[in-house]
């Protein structure tokens, strides 16, 4: 793929496109520079695959079976990618900020939702102010979406940004063996997903969810 090439395609064809960008990426030695290519391409969510303009099921679900509200709680979300789940935790009540990597991402965020109270801003997971805590922490597929030489920066990176007391939810893929992780996105293994509780925070909740086309995921909650 040229440099300046638009991305025109359907979801699909959007997941080819992405596998190829990352790859180029990463043959660069640059694991994060695809992400803003892609987003500043693309012309429609359609070429964005995480893209589902609505919050993420998962999340939705966990809300509603622990009947959260979010009044009165500070909020992050990591790699927001295009502010669902951000959104969402807004209209829970909770004073969000939301950040990505790719200031093209933040832009969208903020055409999409101009009256927002979210604070969208553009940030690298693994350079964040030592300052950032949050009562509430939401990661969802963004540590799945880098190398495995990055996982560990990453989940400390991630845990860092709870408040002693605060709770974070993790949600991503799950692979049943490291045999899964040769492709993009790598999911993560029981574990890696066990470090959370060696950076002090302590599991509370651990769910495998299957859905129908076979993709195994996890829900993953922790307190400070
Ligand atoms: C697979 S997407 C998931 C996006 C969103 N969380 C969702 O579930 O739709 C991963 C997101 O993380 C962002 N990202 C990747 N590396 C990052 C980093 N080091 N810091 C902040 N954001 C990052 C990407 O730009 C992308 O929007």
């Amino acid at each position: 793929m040229s440099k300046g090439d638009r991305i025109n395609a359907d979801k699909s064809e959007g997941r080819r496109l992405v596998a190829a960008l990352a790859s180029e990426s990463h043959q660069r030695g640059d694991y994060v520079g695809w992400f803003e290519t892609l987003y500043a391409r693309a012309e429609h969510p359609d070429h964005i695959p995480w893209a589902d303009m609505q919050p993420n099921p998962h999340l939705v679900e966990w809300a509603a079976r622990t009947a959260f509200d979010g009044r009165g709680l500070s909020a992050v979300t990591i790699g927001c990618g295009l502010g669902d789940d951000a959104e969402f935790l807004a209209a829970s009540g909770c004073e969000v900020t939301a950040f990505d990597i790719s200031p093209s991402a933040i832009g969208w965020c903020q055409r999409r939702f101009p009256t927002s109270t979210v604070r969208y801003m553009t940030a690298d997971l693994l350079a964040l102010p030592q300052d950032w805590q949050f009562d509430r922490v939401v990661e969802i597929y963004t540590v799945q979406a880098l190398p495995l030489a990055l996982r560990s920066a990453a989940i400390h990176a991630v845990a860092r940004l709870v408040k002693p007391e605060g709770r974070l939810l993790a949600i991503g893929r799950l692979a049943e063996s490291p045999d899964e992780q040769v492709s993009m996105p790598w999911p993560l293994t029981r574990e890696e997903i066990r470090e959370y509780e060696a950076t002090g925070l302590r599991e509370i909740g651990f769910e495998p969810l299957h859905d129908a086309e076979g993709v195994h995921r996890f829900c993953a909650e922790y307190v400070r």
